[in-house]
């Protein structure tokens, strides 16, 4: 990048490439220190109440709900960073558009404006609404899956591993090095470990592989970007297999700003323009619209393929509805097609990414161990450092989602043995490969000083973890268990 700016500039022969970087480098210094504050780009219109509760009522609040946050009334939460899915606040402009919508059985207007922005961001022809990410998943898994099947991905977001399984296929992660490393530090910690993905095929067969996907962002992973550079050499292997690429894009734009600001190549192009470099490279992808369109509902499949996006709506009228509209109301498509427009606004992401990465600071300046650098869409804390005297049998990350919630009335998620732990033969727990807490932060939902009450919140459980204790299972169900499981204290 910084050869870039003397080829561009007719700079005198005594600026070299090196002094560039060194001028970058203490203007960022200055950016973080002397700048002003990065501001939310937007005004409150309409506010929802907070119900405020104490240590006390939280306490047996946790012991009703058996120590499940998913089982905890919403009312019951200060601030709630169970997910970023669904909870975003919608513009006015988008409220506008509910009012729009034209809720007509077939061949709605407020589809082929759906479609129309669909296909200007994928470059994709055939666009099928859904009512959810995993129904499109569903959908897709269902057709191209199957026993003796196997799916390689850089992380399966949880859904989308249950869907893989339920087909009777089996799913594969392939995260490069540097994801497996929470607190150290790298620039795109999403990205899929290309060797590895190149051995698999040769070991399972090309001819076993229906598809391979990428998360962006990587959201098990940590909410970690995957690089322009990953996601080309994977096509590049695709192609060579005869494989197809899908993308599960629910967090595009979000992956697009880290490229624009870490990889090289990237700071002077637009975010539509890398958005439609991205899903270049692709086949076909998978959306959830709760994400990075600031819908409450609704997701789509979007490919290239005809006779694929065929077998997929004959499907779709079965179980989602008609093609035009895909279990979805009018409405909700015109506010998807707002929403992805306004994601791609770069004053917007700027503010999201940074309160995320403002998060991150205050906790690793206080020693909390959090993954490195913070998410696009999440902070999550490493429950193994955290709580090092829990065994991963007694689910450390539960365990503090649970002393967390207990706190400050801070509802986070687990994403760990609990959500992705199996048992073998014996009964015995087979870890996941990180525990991991997840506060994520609902888009355009909460000020500054919800954030400066979340790291405060965070730093006096750090302060106090030599305290809490670990959890074991009462009740499970055989798939998903993290959203209805019974835990109880261990002994
Ligand atoms: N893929 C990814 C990467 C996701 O994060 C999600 C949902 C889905 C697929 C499924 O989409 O919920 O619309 O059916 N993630 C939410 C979360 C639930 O909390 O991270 P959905």
């Amino acid at each position: 990048m910084h050869h870039a700016y003397l080829e561009k500039y007719n700079f005198p022969p005594f600026v070299t490439a090196h002094i560039i970087e060194q001028f970058f480098y203490i203007f960022s210094i200055f950016q973080t220190n002397f700048m002003r504050t990065i501001i939310e780009p937007f005004r409150i219109k309409s506010v929802e109440p907070i119900y405020f509760n104490t240590p006390i009522e939280r306490k047996s609040i946790l012991e009703k709900a058996f120590y499940n946050p998913f089982l905890i009334h919403s009312e019951d939460v200060l601030i709630d960073l169970l997910t970023d899915s669904g909870t975003s606040a919608m513009s006015s402009n988008q409220w506008a558009g509910i009012m729009k919508g034209d809720e007509s059985y077939a061949g709605s207007p407020s589809f082929f404006h759906f479609k129309d922005v669909v296909q200007e961001i994928t470059g994709m022809p055939y666009i099928i609404p859904t009512h959810q990410g995993r129904a499109a998943e569903r959908i897709l898994f269902e057709l191209v899956g199957g026993k003796g099947k196997y799916f390689i991905s850089n992380t399966l977001f949880d859904t989308t591993r249950a869907n893989i399984e339920f087909s009777g296929a089996e799913g594969i992660d392939l995260i490069c090095e540097e994801g497996k490393h929470p607190s150290t530090p790298a620039p795109f910690k999403g990205n899929m470990d290309v060797a590895a993905l190149e051995k698999t095929i040769i070991e399972k067969g090309a001819e076993n592989i229906p598809l391979v996907i990428l998360t962006v962002t990587n959201n098990s992973g940590g909410g970690q970007p995957v690089s322009m550079q990953n996601i080309k050499e994977v096509r590049k292997i695709c192609t060579q297999y005869k494989i197809p690429l899908f993308i599960d894009a629910c967090r595009f734009a979000e992956n697009a700003w880290f490229i624009k600001i870490r990889e090289e190549g990237y700071a002077d192009k637009t975010i539509p323009e890398i958005v439609q470099e991205l899903f270049s490279y692709a086949d076909g992808c998978t959306m959830s619209a709760k994400k990075d369109a600031f819908a409450n509902i609704g997701g789509f499949l979007a490919m290239h393929s005809e006779a694929l996006a065929l077998q997929c709506r004959n499907l779709l009228i079965i179980t989602e509805g008609f093609p035009t509209y895909g279990g979805l109301a009018g409405r909700d498509l015109e506010a998807i097609a707002i929403g992805l427009k306004e994601v791609m606004e770069e004053n917007y992401l700027q503010y999201r990414i940074r309160s995320i990465e403002y998060i991150t600071e205050k906790l690793v300046a206080a020693g909390v161990p959090v993954m490195r650098p913070g998410g696009g869409h999440a902070v999550y804390l490493d429950a193994k450092e955290f709580l090092p005297h829990i065994p991963v049998d007694q689910y450390p990350g539960q365990a503090l989602a649970c002393a967390i919630y207990e706190e400050g009335g801070i509802r986070s998620v687990e994403i760990g043995s609990l959500m992705f732990g199996k048992y073998d033969v014996d009964g015995k727990l087979i870890p996941a490969t990180l525990e991991l807490v997840r506060l994520a932060i609902p888009r355009r939902v909460y000020t500054q000083s919800h954030i400066d009450y979340v790291a405060e919140v965070l730093i006096e459980v750090f302060q106090k973890r030599a305290s809490i204790k670990g959890l074991t299972i009462t009740e499970e169900a055989p798939a998903l268990r993290h959203f209805t499981v019974k835990l109880k204290p261990a002994d």
